[in-house]
């Protein structure tokens, strides 16, 4: 058997947005698999919220409850993984000043993200806290000396850049720090109502704290093959949003469905109303327990503040080795 400090997963996600299928059926079915949750960190990134949201304290701090809410719901359970917020970590923040005197700034720059979010949020959110957003995220993970990071594939970038500074860092103070690598989930992208990506920022998503009525109503306005205009016309499921959740939630029934679409024998109003009712029952479970623990914010608090110990108790072990290392503090 592996030691388990060689397989430590670490993960977050900054409380910004519900949570939707996207998550659910995506990051979140890698966080609640039982070989990545025994031991595993899991962050309210916090602090990085504050680089888009940072004019919106309040909000930030609303939707971190919600975060937990989504993540508990899904199954994250906080009796194997440590679930903790990121503000309350001081050392990640001490890691990030001290990683940031040996991290070129060109680094940053290249990263594809940077350049793409600020032409998509505006030049309001080019501060240098975003500019680093980066370099925090592997403070995240490198505070834990955590070794898998499961997460999306838009993450890969900044994980690759957080490999090349910790062996800058390595390089210079010894084999202090360890080396993180992405793992994927084996979902594909989940579609969102319009057939793009589920995004918030698309606004096409059904969230995990929909109602039943809300997500129904969301399917029944999904875009399907636009040349299947009438029931009987022959469809191409493989292009088809509708066709593809079923492939989540409804696999035992996804061949019939594939040939009897094709073939015009089944239409789309009857495949949706299918769709919905696998997919609420599928929720129903998920949805129960979220409206259940939002009852207890006492509850909440009591995970998150065990969380925020434990992790605080991991990192400082590492931020020691990082002192001694640099001859710095005591
Ligand atoms: N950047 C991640 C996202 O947008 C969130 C995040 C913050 C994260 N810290 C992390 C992910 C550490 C993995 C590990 O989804």
């Amino acid at each position: 058997m592996q030691d388990s400090s060689q397989t430590l997963s670490m993960s977050g996600m900054r409380p910004t947005g519900q949570l939707h299928l996207g998550h659910l059926f995506g990051t979140l079915a890698l966080w609640t698999q039982a070989s990545e949750m025994e031991g595993a960190f899991f962050e309210i990134a916090d602090l990085h919220a504050f680089t888009t949201s940072y004019a919106n304290p309040q909000l930030i701090h609303d939707m971190r409850q919600e975060l937990l809410l989504d993540w508990l719901a899904a199954g994250v359970d906080p009796n194997k993984a440590t679930i903790f917020l990121q503000s309350a970590i001081p050392e990640i923040s001490e890691l990030n000043t001290i990683l940031a005197m040996i991290l070129p700034v060109a680094w940053l720059q290249r990263v594809p993200t940077y350049k793409e979010q600020i032409a998509a949020l505006g030049p309001e959110i080019a501060t240098y806290g975003f500019l680093g957003y980066p370099l925090l995220q592997l403070c995240d993970i490198a505070v834990f000396r955590a070794h898998r990071v499961p997460v999306g594939k838009d993450q890969l970038s900044h994980l690759e850049l957080g490999r090349e500074i910790i062996r800058r860092f390595n390089h210079f103070y010894g084999d202090v720090l360890v080396e993180p690598q992405a793992l994927l989930s084996a979902f594909p992208d989940v579609p969102g109502t319009d057939g793009r990506k589920m995004s918030k920022s698309y606004h096409n998503t059904i969230a995990i704290a929909d109602d039943a009525a809300t997500t129904q109503q969301k399917i029944r306005g999904m875009i399907t093959d636009p040349q299947k205009i009438r029931k009987n016309d022959p469809g191409h499921p493989e292009i088809c949003p509708v066709f593809k959740l079923h492939t989540m939630v409804n696999a035992e029934r996804t061949p019939a469905i594939s040939e009897d679409c094709k073939s015009g024998a089944l239409g789309c109003v009857a495949c949706k109303t299918e769709l919905s009712e696998k997919l609420t029952s599928h929720l129903a479970p998920i949805r129960a327990r979220r409206h259940e623990l939002a009852q207890d914010p006492a509850k909440l608090e009591r995970i998150l503040s065990t969380g925020n110990q434990r992790a605080r108790e991991a990192a400082s072990t590492t931020l020691h080795d990082v002192r001694t290392a640099l001859k710095i503090g005591n």
